[in-house]
């Protein structure tokens, strides 16, 4: 490995002259970061939101995001995706993404650059966003039938628009396009064959992901997770599965074809087969904090340093601090467990 030399006197020097790559304390490389550009969301999905409207909104000016971004790319991150809330509510979103676009990566290359939406409004946004620069997507959609969907999303006509804005991603250009399902027993379970022969039908690459005790609602159960091992069961009924290589090192997703080599499912399993140990992931919320983990019981603002006028070497050092912190791993289900002091909606996926 490239970057196995480094000790950690070096990891943790700062300053202008630390040539270290973004690591944690327990050796982890960190390359992908998630920001969240709003905590806003036209959806209020069972897994995520309460059913209550009105909570405080959080966003910072695109700048300040375009300014954070930079200090960790300087430090080695490669990936860079977009969440909420729902990112494409966000106004000066093609700005944002055109600003991001331009940057390189410390060994030159262009960012990977990709958002998680829930697809509502991207039927009218779609090619705006691919011209702006805008590598790959992923859009949230929990049932392929309306009236799961709406049970899930709590808002009627959902799907019809979602899958609008997945067919104009794939004329856009932004192949392949992921579809993230959240696995919910009782709500959705059922949709597991159906998603399959979606993909089939469809060309998208879809990924079921245990629910994880992240939701407002605080209703997690261990009984409400459908577990890798069930998901693959019930794939298994449809055709045989056939395993396929990770594609990228922090690659979260198991990922499967059938054996006729159509289709391509990813199974996602944080709660039954948790991938800690690999993560590459730090994440900034809407409102500028850092969050090493997502089950995280404090935040680190880098936002204030910001806006006190810090530096760039500044905003680097503090990251820096910050990314050595990171958790080791996240303890679902485990006696003692405390759920993060925020939701996903606010953290963002
Ligand atoms: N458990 C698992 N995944 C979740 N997401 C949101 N809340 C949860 C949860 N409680 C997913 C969404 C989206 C991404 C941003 O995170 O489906 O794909
Ligand atoms: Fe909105 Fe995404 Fe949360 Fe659904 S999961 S309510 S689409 S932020």
């Amino acid at each position: 490995m490239e970057h196995s030399s480094f000790t950690s006197a070096a990891v943790l020097e700062d300053g202008p002259d630390a040539l270290s790559r973004l690591q944690d304390r327990h050796g982890r490389l960190i390359t992908d970061l998630r920001v969240s550009i709003t905590d806003r969301c036209n959806y209020r999905c069972v897994y995520c939101r309460t059913g209550n409207v009105g909570a405080q909104y959080a966003e910072l000016p695109i700048a300040a995001y375009v300014r954070m971004v930079r200090a960790f790319v300087d430090l080695g991150i490669e990936k860079v995706r977009l969440t909420g809330g729902e990112p494409l509510l966000r106004r000066g979103l093609t700005d944002l993404i055109s600003e991001l676009a331009s940057m390189r990566t410390i060994n030159r290359s262009p960012l990977d650059l990709a958002i998680t939406t829930n697809g509502h409004l991207l039927e009218d946004q779609a090619w705006r966003l691919r011209d702006a620069g805008l590598n790959r997507i992923t859009v949230s959609m929990d049932a392929v039938d309306a009236e799961t969907a709406a049970r899930i999303t709590r808002v009627p006509g959902s799907f019809d628009h979602v899958l609008k804005g997945i067919q104009a991603a794939q004329r856009a250009g932004l192949e392949p396009v992921k579809v993230n399902c959240v696995l919910l027993r009782g709500f959705n379970d059922d949709q597991i064959v159906p998603f399959a022969r979606f993909s089939r039908e469809r060309g998208v690459v879809v990924r079921f992901i245990e629910f994880m005790p992240l939701d407002e609602d605080r209703s997690w159960t261990l009984d409400s997770v459908v577990s890798y091992s069930e998901v693959k069961t019930r794939l298994e009924s449809l055709r045989p599965l056939v395993k396929l290589d990770p594609t990228t090192s922090g690659e979260t997703a198991v990922r499967y074809t059938f054996d006729d080599g159509i289709g391509e499912i990813g199974i996602i399993a944080p709660v039954s087969r948790a991938f800690c140990g690999e993560c590459s992931r730090i994440r900034v919320t809407s409102d500028g904090k850092i969050r090493t983990c997502l089950f995280s019981q404090s935040e680190h603002d880098l936002y204030a340093i910001l806006q006190r006028g810090g530096t760039d070497n500044d905003l680097a050092s503090f990251i820096r601090r910050t990314v050595i912190m990171k958790e080791a791993r996240h303890h679902i289900g485990e006696p003692g467990f405390l759920k993060p002091s925020r939701s996903m909606v606010h953290i963002g996926g």
